[in-house]
């Protein structure tokens, strides 16, 4: 039944390559030290015992961390293949078993568990930029505030825009043109597995404005300043002292050159009410320096939290959640994806 679903063009490619994914993204030294780097701000946000959500959290792997380490994981990914394989990987662990829930989605997901009476989640994730396979980031904003109780962390780690070290590696291959997509506005073209989808480039201003009416910023984290993009593998793999060192100078500029990371990790917090939410946001936001580009809280026809898009979603008959209006929503993911074309 899962291969009717009507998937985006991205979670169809991910889908496509769920069974590769692990050896690939796995082996590669670069993408081991960036997920070191997250792992230590997961431990610090979520103590023991907290019920924590993950978005586009593919085959398990930070799921599996977490949940060896006391905090019980509901994870979730648009891709029924990536699920599949992350519900073997936890079978062994204390937990929720893994659903199918498409980020687009968690506005319907989390009206389906209120009515179910579940309770709301201590905090959520997403690593590696799932969320750079999605287009509206205010719907996403959306659920999360729904699913989340007031005090919850929210740590979503995107795509950053102004990669000094994919420049470098993609001049250096003499493809100016990948060295600068990620400066676009708007979708990016990219493959994998032989799949066709697009990538969207996220502003940092832009996610902060879109949580904003119920979140925090309260501080960004530099995923791989130094440690290289996937674009310098396999070569930088090959060079393990290199990479230890650079993973070691990447702890002491992680806060200052945040923006410049291969990965931007925006460290919220759900506030207690919208007002609040709103006020110490743009606090925190004017402190970092964000400039969300015209999509503020204080503009009502884009960001006010009681405005509840009509439709757009259905619920599987078998309880999965997928977009009900094929090609409503446009995600999309980069070539800088580690399993090529
Ligand atoms: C680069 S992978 C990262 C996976 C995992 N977070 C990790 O760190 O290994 C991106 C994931 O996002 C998922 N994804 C893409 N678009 C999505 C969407 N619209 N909703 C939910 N998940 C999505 C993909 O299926 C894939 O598992």
């Amino acid at each position: 039944m899962e291969d009717a679903l009507a998937l985006t063009p991205a979670i169809e490619a991910f889908d496509a390559v769920a069974a590769r994914f692990d050896a690939r993204f796995g082996a590669w030294r670069s993408v081991a030290a960036q997920r070191r780097a997250v792992r230590r701000a997961l431990a610090r946000a979520f103590p023991r015992g907290a019920h924590v959500l993950e978005i586009g959290g593919g085959t398990g792997e930070d799921a599996r961390w977490l949940a060896a380490r006391g905090r019980v994981v509901q994870l979730t990914d648009g891709s029924p293949s990536m699920v599949r394989i992350a519900r073997e990987k936890l079978r062994s662990q204390r937990g929720p078993t893994p659903q199918v829930v498409a980020a687009e989605a968690l506005e319907q997901w989390a009206a389906e568990r209120e009515s179910a009476g579940e309770a709301r989640f201590d905090g959520v994730f997403s690593n590696f930029a799932a969320l750079n396979c999605v287009d509206d980031l205010e719907g996403c904003a959306r659920g999360l505030a729904r699913l989340l109780r007031p005090g919850a962390p929210a740590l979503l780690v995107l795509f950053g825009t102004m990669c000094p070290g994919e420049v470098v590696v993609q001049l250096a291959r003499g493809d100016a043109r990948a060295a600068l997509r990620r400066r676009a506005r708007g979708a990016v073209s990219a493959r994998l597995g032989g799949r066709a989808f697009d990538v969207r480039y996220h502003r940092g201003g832009d996610l902060a404005a879109a949580m904003g009416p119920w979140f925090r910023l309260r501080r960004r984290i530099g995923v791989g300043v130094l440690v290289p993009p996937s674009a310098a593998e396999p070569w930088i793999s090959r060079h393990p002292a290199l990479v230890r060192t650079l993973e070691q100078i990447d702890r002491v500029l992680e806060r200052p050159l945040a923006p410049l990371g291969d990965h931007v990790m925006y460290w919220f917090e759900r506030t207690g009410s919208e007002s609040q939410g709103s006020e110490s946001h743009r606090q925190g936001v004017r402190a970092l320096g964000l400039r969300p580009r015209g999509l503020t809280p204080a503009n009502p026809n884009r960001s006010d939290p009681r405005q509840v898009r009509s439709g757009g979603w259905g619920v599987h008959e078998l309880g999965i959640l997928l977009p009900s209006e094929r090609g409503r929503f446009h995600p999309s993911l980069p070539t800088s994806y580690p399993l090529g074309s």
